[in-house]
């Protein structure tokens, strides 16, 4: 018999909400630190120059200045690593991008810092600059490191392409350009950092990855890790943005230098700057169809801009290129990705990772084939999914996950025939939109991707999640709540989400690639079986019976003979003796050698997909060009929705990032040579570019996650953009072929789109 639930599928109040809501939540920069110090970072002006020379002595010998911090300065490892350690924590006989951090003030107050940097004497020789992948990868373009502009190269090929090509009714090419995007979270990346009188270091940080941090901060100050202690706060959000170690890094150098406490708040514009952005990308896709609408083969040449750093961008670089043939079964599939360096501000993680790139073009392929052979768009796209008996073009079996690609499928139909009975404004055209996406779940074949959570009765009678990852705010501590106590039969509000503390907690590993609530979750449901053993245990010593004969119920050890000894009574006597009733468990994502393709390199590919679709209505003012997103419909398959409220939060910021993708969200170089950031020019959509979001959550449960559930952390995101520009091109006839939108291309001029 299955029990009902207690807690999970229930939309439980988050435990942070009303503090957030009040303003009393704590974030880094909130922190209480008396005596702290600040730093200020000295920036690079230029795109790429050598760095003649640098003195600090008027620095240093300015009112309130305690320290200054140069690469020669740096005690240990000159370079962290996200992937590979190609980033300077300081820059030393180069700079690769405008912004690249050169020199560390730390004062005893802010403006002190920032007007001391004003001292810091740097000659440079500006050298050439390449701020476009493909021309990165052109013969005697500027190298931006010694090894060349190629980072990474992925060039698969499943079935015949050519053979495909030849017999095709249909070919269809186009090449489609998406821009570079930053996160923006509203909380910058923040970092206090207090050298100890030991010779330690103790860091609170914004970020996702404070394991990560601590290793790259104590190799850069050639520390053992042990020293390092990383605390994180309260997160104002991070969507990818906060797996970057520089803001822990500098602020680690900095306390170091002083020997004091320290605060680093990036600026807005330096978060712009220093930290990872969606990678731009230049996507030449050509399609070989039938008659009737059936996909043959695929060929893609595409160019990434991964910047002056690696960050992820090779990781990033592997979803977009296996997230190219979007959710469609496509025979014979030819990819070829090129990773460039350029002198451009990083790219990296970015919420979709590589997916809202790749879906914008593969997306954009349908929709011009539908309108080539006068077909339903939807119709077509309902002839090519993927459903159970297929695999992914990788060899990656979709039998579990695509389960649930027909119902997503009638769901979208049913949306759209909805929204096209709405009337437009006055003098506005509509127009709806479809899209179908697939998300991974995961780091990838062959990547470490596992996490660990502990669990702890406490004497007070409630249960303590150790948490190994930090939440970014999307709610990771109330379904980790939720599902401890949906295992321990226990209400949820019996069980607490302490936060994460390096020195206390079990690595839990990077909060990303949607796998929190589906790996956390496993671990969390490991150990709360461990803990009630160890309960009964426990139990069995303090009643003098053999735990054999004892079991545990909801929060109770049933006794033979009828009697009960709650939990909180064992924990109780446990502490009296200095003992503590804990249980730890590691949750690894499945990659079965059987459903796992061997012959790809390290993090390809991702064995767990999640399917979705979106449908957007648009009006269009046809004369200004201006584009209106009315409505918006997300179907998305989440295994279950362990807390419902929380699933459809997760949706609906993710579509707001994919109505800020589709039609204002850019940071390109101004005319005058320096980029856009800061949030006059770059527009983020408000509550009034966001239209009311309808979810529907369908859920075919996985057969891993806990209690059924998906990772929903980003499959929101990629289809929102197609499904806008699909419905442009329903409302006025233009097919957007690079993002964000412009008027002039709404308004077809040529150019800047086709019809
Ligand atoms: Mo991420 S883009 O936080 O996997």
């Amino acid at each position: 018999v299955r029990r009902e639930l207690l807690t999970v599928g229930r939309s439980e109040p988050r435990k942070d909400a009303l503090e957030k809501v009040t303003g009393a939540a704590r974030y880094v920069a909130d922190l209480p630190a008396d005596g702290a110090l600040w730093a200020a970072v000295l920036r690079s002006p230029h795109h790429s120059a050598r760095v003649v020379s640098l003195r600090t002595g008027r620095a240093r010998r300015a009112p309130g200045v305690a320290a200054v911090v140069t690469a020669a300065d740096v005690p240990g490892e000159r370079c962290y690593a996200a992937i590979i350690a190609d980033q300077p924590a300081l820059a030393g006989e180069v700079v690769r991008h405008k912004g690249e951090p050169v020199a560390l003030v730390v004062a005893r107050t802010r403006e002190a810092a920032r007007s001391a940097l004003g001292l810091v004497e740097v000659e440079y020789q500006e050298l050439p600059a390449v701020l476009d992948p493909v021309a990165a990868l052109e013969p005697g373009a500027p190298a931006v490191h010694p090894g060349g502009n190629l980072l990474t190269r992925y060039q698969f090929t499943t079935g015949d392409p050519d053979a495909a090509f030849a017999v095709a009714d249909l070919v269809l090419e186009e090449t489609f350009r998406v821009q570079r995007v930053a996160p923006g979270a509203l909380e910058p990346e923040a970092c206090l950092a207090r050298w100890e009188d030991d010779g330690s270091l103790t860091l609170w940080v914004s970020s996702q990855k404070p394991f990560s941090d601590r290793r790259n901060v104590a190799a850069v100050l050639g520390l053992p890790e042990e020293r390092v202690r990383v605390l994180s706060a309260v997160v104002g959000g991070a969507f990818g943005g906060k797996e970057d170690s520089g803001i822990a890094v500098l602020a680690g150098l900095a306390a170091w230098a002083s020997r004091g406490t320290v605060r680093l708040v990036n600026d807005r514009w330096e978060s712009f700057l220093a930290h990872p952005k969606r990678h731009p990308a230049v996507i030449r896709y050509r399609l070989a169809a039938r008659r009737d609408g059936t996909l043959l083969a695929a060929d893609v040449v595409s160019h990434l801009d991964t910047g002056a750093y690696a960050s992820y961008g090779p990781a990033v670089a592997g979803i977009f290129t296996e997230s190219l043939t979007g959710a469609y079964r496509i025979p014979a599939v030819r990819v070829d990705t090129r990773l460039a360096y350029t002198h451009t501000p990083f790219s990296g993680a970015f919420r979709g990772f590589g997916g809202p790139q790749a879906h914008f073009a593969v997306e954009g392929m349908v929709d011009l084939l539908a309108a080539r052979l006068s077909l339903d768009p939807l119709e077509v796209r309902r002839r090519n999914a993927v459903g159970p008996g297929d695999r992914h073009y990788t060899g990656v079996p979709l039998d579990r996950s695509a389960r649930s690609v027909g119902r997503i499928l009638s769901e979208l139909e049913r949306a759209r025939e909805r929204l096209r009975r709405v009337e437009p404004a006055p003098g506005r055209r509509a127009g709806v939109g479809v899209s179908l996406s697939v998300q991974s779940m995961g780091l990838g074949a062959h990547v470490p991707d596992d996490s660990t959570a502990r669990l702890v009765w406490l004497p007070d009678g409630r249960v303590a999640v150790r948490a190994g990852s930090p939440d970014l705010g999307q709610g990771l501590g109330v379904a980790s709540e939720q599902v401890a106590a949906e295992a321990l039969g226990l209400p949820c509000a019996r069980v607490v989400t302490l936060p994460l503390d390096t020195a206390a907690s079990p690595d839990g590993g990077v909060t990303c690639a949607s796998r929190m609530t589906y790996l956390t979750g496993n671990a969390l449901r490991a150990a709360a079986a461990l803990l009630s053993a160890r309960l009964v245990e426990a139990a069995a010593g303090v009643v003098g019976r053999p735990a054999a004969e004892l079991r545990y119920q909801a929060g109770e050890v049933l006794l033979p003979g009828g009697g009960r000894l709650a939990a909180a009574e064992v924990a109780a006597r446990l502490a009296q003796g200095g003992g503590r009733l804990a249980a730890e468990a590691t949750a690894s994502f499945p990659y079965p050698p059987e459903r796992t393709p061997q012959e790809y390199p390290a993090g390809i590919p991702h064995v767990l997909h999640t399917f979705g679709g979106q449908v957007a209505r648009v009006e269009v003012d046809p004369e200004l060009g201006t584009v209106a997103v009315t409505h918006v419909v997300a179907v998305h398959d989440v295994g279950k929705a362990v807390n419902p409220a929380a699933v459809e939060g997760q949706i609906e910021g993710a579509v707001a990032q994919g109505i800020g993708y589709a039609l204002s969200e850019d940071m390109p170089l101004k005319p005058g040579g320096e980029w856009v950031d800061g949030f006059t020019e770059y527009l983020l959509p408000t509550a009034r570019d966001v239209p009311r979001i309808e979810c529907v959550l369908v859920e075919e449960p996985d057969d891993f996650g806990p209690w059924g559930a998906k990772g929903v952390g980003e499959m929101g995101v990629a289809p929102t953009a197609p499904a806008v520009a699909g419905a442009i091109h329903d409302a006025v006839g233009v097919r957007l072929t690079r993002l964000p939108a412009s008027p002039e291309a709404v308004r077809g001029e040529a150019g800047q789109a086709t019809r």
